[in-house]
């Protein structure tokens, strides 16, 4: 079949059944055309789209300047290695770098492999400046975590679907509860092997887990105390979708990120992808101040594409964007309209029993067991309704919508969403 040729849903759902690898379990929806907010299917259907592809999609899909900056800069220059200088990368690097307040970037495309970098770094800054004995580093990550899907990351999951059968799994790693401040500081203080301490300011993946209010700060103060680096993924909760450029910033809705603001827990070292994008293109970053950064030298680290000018130019433009549309402020109005109706939903529902969650990241628990499928019958119906969402671990929708929604949609949405939970009243 040529790929010119317009395929059904069904046929295409076929063809990736039968030439794809089949790593992932999609709801049953073939998308060929987004704008803004919304997704259409094959046969014409139209869909509020509240993944945003796992909160890449925040400008919204297809954003014109974003995309606009990739067609431009896609034919003028798209790839030169990092053997050779490129005059988008240190343009990009200043820009992002002031952005967030760091001294220095390093580009990178996944997420997984932006944490994957940040672990190297920790690791080396750990025999090189903290003095640890070689092959002795242990970094402190947390129980429900996600952090992406290499061997080195899923050897620290609890995840059992993600990690079994891929042994044999990398050490260095301590996993302690998440939210618990008391099993930090005990884990922190057991050794003077502790590099560094990674965590989700809030847990997308595990359920949208939001932990207490202050708990990244007493976890800052505690490596800070002992020497360990915060490390602070922000993959899926960073530009702008939780109600602040970082979720780190706390309760800070300027769109960059600042020391000045008391509720900012600074990072030492800050892992970004996904919507530093817009979803357009993947890229993605690690940013640390000289005395971190510089234990990385020529030849250690790298990848082909990271640092790309395409990436370059779409980074900036997508930064531009969350600046220019004050996405922070309308994560946080909207995300706090969401739980206010929901909420007052899930008072009088036997269907969902909570929900949680912070700007525009949110989720709904379902009541049923975790390995129930009423959760995906949900998302099934919600979808014949023109919503599209996805159960993350069994019971738990997230509802992660692009943060250029109105309050009009917004409405709309809720509308949506609580007319298909009425349908599975018990
Ligand atoms: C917190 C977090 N870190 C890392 C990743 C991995 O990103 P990627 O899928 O781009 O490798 C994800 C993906 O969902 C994530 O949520």
């Amino acid at each position: 079949m040529s790929v010119l040729e317009k395929l059904t849903s069904a046929e295409a759902i076929d063809l990736e059944n039968k030439y794809g690898a089949h790593n992932y379990h999609p709801l049953p929806v073939v998308l060929s055309r987004g704008e803004g907010v919304y997704v259409w299917d094959v046969e014409g259907k139209k869909y509020y789209d509240f993944l945003s592809a796992y909160s890449a999609v925040n400008q919204g899909h297809c954003h014109p300047k974003i995309v606009g900056a990739m067609m431009e800069q896609a034919q003028t220059l798209t790839l030169t290695s990092r053997a050779f200088y490129n005059d988008k990368l240190g343009v990009y690097e200043e820009y992002i770098t002031k952005y967030f307040g760091f001294d220095k970037v390093l580009p990178m495309n996944t997420g997984a492999e932006a944490v994957e970098t940040a672990l190297k770094i920790c690791r080396k800054w750990a025999y090189e400046k903290k003095g640890i004995d070689e092959n002795q580093a242990q970094i402190i990550v947390c129980e429900g975590n996600f952090h992406g899907r290499t061997t080195t990351i899923i050897s620290f999951s609890n995840d059992e679907n993600a990690r079994k059968n891929f042994g044999p799994y990398t050490a260095g790693f301590i996993k302690i509860p998440y939210d618990d401040i008391e099993a930090l500081e005990k884990a922190i203080t057991s050794s003077p092997n502790i590099a560094g301490f990674l965590v989700e300011p809030i847990q997308g993946e595990a359920g949208v887990y939001t932990p207490a209010a202050d708990y990244l700060a007493k976890a800052k103060a505690l490596c800070e105390a002992n020497n360990v680096l915060f490390i602070a993924d922000e993959v899926q909760t960073g530009i702008a979708r939780t109600g602040s450029i970082l979720a780190v910033c706390g309760n800070c809705t300027c769109e960059k990120a600042c020391e000045k603001q008391s509720t900012y827990v600074a990072p030492d070292i800050l892992i970004l992808g996904k919507a530093l994008s817009g979803g357009a293109y993947p890229v993605s970053a690690v940013l640390a101040n000289d005395a971190i950064m510089n234990v990385i030298k020529p030849g250690q680290h790298g990848s082909t594409f990271g640092g790309n000018p395409i990436a370059a130019a779409v980074a900036i433009a997508a930064l531009e964007v969350v600046n220019d549309e004050n996405l922070s402020q309308n994560a946080r109005r909207l995300g706090a309209i969401f739980r206010e109706k929901i909420g007052a939903f899930v008072a009088n529902s036997n269907i969902a029993t909570l929900v949680r969650g912070k700007g525009l990241l949110n989720a709904i628990v379902i009541n049923d067991t975790e390995e129930s499928d009423t959760a995906w019958n949900i998302c099934m119906k919600l979808a014949e309704n023109g919503l599209l969402a996805k159960p993350t671990h069994g019971n738990i929708i997230r509802f992660a919508p692009p943060l250029v929604m109105n309050e009009e949609q917004l409405l709309d949405c809720i509308s949506i969403i609580i007319t298909t939970l009425k349908e599975f009243e018990k």
